[in-house]
């Protein structure tokens, strides 16, 4: 647990309140406590919830605002122009002090607390009507504590559990990623029995290189010297930039199109092979690489080693280019939806021109 009140008190200058027409509460007062008493449990009415009062802007708390896909989802939430809050521990104002600086700079409002904190957790989601997790790979099961807050408070219009990935329920990668898959699957049925609204973003391929071990990829820029191709490099995927996952997710979160249901982001520019992809970047480099193929037994081998996070990373990306996880289903209504085909006022960025920022 990591609920360090002494830090939080050394940051708090840094901290917006929390204006009064939403909620009343200040972000200094929400209460670090692990161990405080829980109030009574209303019960949760998802009947209700599922009216969205489109004449009041959604008030957004995403809980992972810090890490690498969260930073995107809180730029494009506070860009929608919503009232956005963050979750965040106490102990990261003094491992990421910049990063809260940063996001209170654009104008997010900060409140502490922890996915292990309950009482944190339910009053940061009573001043919100959605709630986005964006929490890692190690948290997915952790976010069952977000569903019991959730049902206690009773109020939450939506709930964007951390996917930010492939639909888990169909796709079928082979272990450690299995593994990690079905506890995505556990959250998400947690989710439906409780009846809480949802949203699953099913955003395929973040933007970058797929670099067979990186988690991060838009952190390292395309390769210098050689690329390596997975399999014979004809097996496509969806690519989309971190603004752009952004964006797409700040639509859905309170359209009624994308209530209870999967929303799949399928640029159709981006639907790119490796091959494809090293082009654009040679292209761009003015020189050729040399082409290195690693093979599906090498990704899988890469995968059985067990070693975390890249062994779950070598899965998906066997999963990705070997078996082509990301096409091989249609996207039908009543449970799948599109974004492009939802938001056509949203101009994605190409992979051409994503590439160019690495110049
Ligand atoms: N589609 C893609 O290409 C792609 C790529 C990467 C990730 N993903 C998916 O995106 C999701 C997010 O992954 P990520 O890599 O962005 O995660 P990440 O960078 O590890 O960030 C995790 C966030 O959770 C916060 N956190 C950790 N422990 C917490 C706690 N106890 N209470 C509250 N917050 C806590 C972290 O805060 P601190 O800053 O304090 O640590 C951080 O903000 C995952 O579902 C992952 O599978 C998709």
């Amino acid at each position: 647990m990591a609920c360090a009140t002494d830090v939080a008190r050394q940051f708090l200058p840094c901290v917006q309140p929390v204006p009064s027409s939403m909620g009343g509460e200040t972000a200094r007062s929400i209460n670090l406590t692990c161990n405080g008493l829980s109030p009574p449990q209303p019960q949760y009415n998802a009947e209700n919830n599922h009216d969205q009062d489109t004449t009041v802007a959604t008030r957004v708390l995403i809980i992972g605002a810090t890490g690498f896909i969260g930073r995107f989802v809180a730029e494009a939430s506070v860009k929608s122009g919503r009232p956005t809050y963050a979750l965040v521990r106490p102990t990261t104002l003094s491992s990421k002090p910049k990063v809260i600086q940063s996001l209170v700079d654009s104008g997010i409002q900060v409140v502490y607390g922890c996915l292990h904190d309950h009482n944190s957790l339910v009053k940061a989601i009573r001043q919100v009507d959605v709630v986005i997790s964006t929490v890692g790979g190690a948290l997915i099961l952790d976010q069952l504590k977000i569903v019991d807050a959730i049902k206690e408070v009773g109020t939450v219009k939506r709930f964007l559990p951390s996917e930010f990935g492939h639909d888990v329920d169909r796709a079928d990668p082979v272990e450690p990623a299995l593994s990690f898959y079905i506890e995505k699957r556990k959250v998400r049925r947690a989710v439906e029995e409780a009846k809480i609204p949802y949203t699953y973003i099913c955003c395929n391929s973040i933007a970058g290189w797929p670099y067979y071990y990186h988690t991060h990829p838009t952190e390292l820029p395309p390769p210098k010297e050689q690329f390596e191709i997975y399999g014979d490099g004809s097996v496509k995927a969806f690519f989309v930039t971190g603004d752009d996952i952004g964006a797409y997710t700040m639509k859905a979160v309170d359209d009624p199109r994308t209530l209870n249901k999967s929303i799949h982001f399928r640029p159709p520019k981006n639907f790119l092979n490796l091959n494809e992809l090293a082009d654009i970047w040679e292209n761009k480099i003015n020189r050729t690489l040399p082409r290195v193929s690693v093979s599906a037994e090498d990704l899988v081998m890469i995968a059985k080693a067990n070693f975390m996070p890249s062994s779950i990373v070598a899965a998906l990306t066997h999963d990705i280019f070997i078996n082509g996880c990301q096409f091989k289903f249609p996207i039908q209504e009543p449970h799948h939806v599109e974004a492009c085909e939802l938001y056509p006022d949203i101009k994605y960025t190409t992979m051409e021109d994503f590439f160019q920022g690495y110049l």
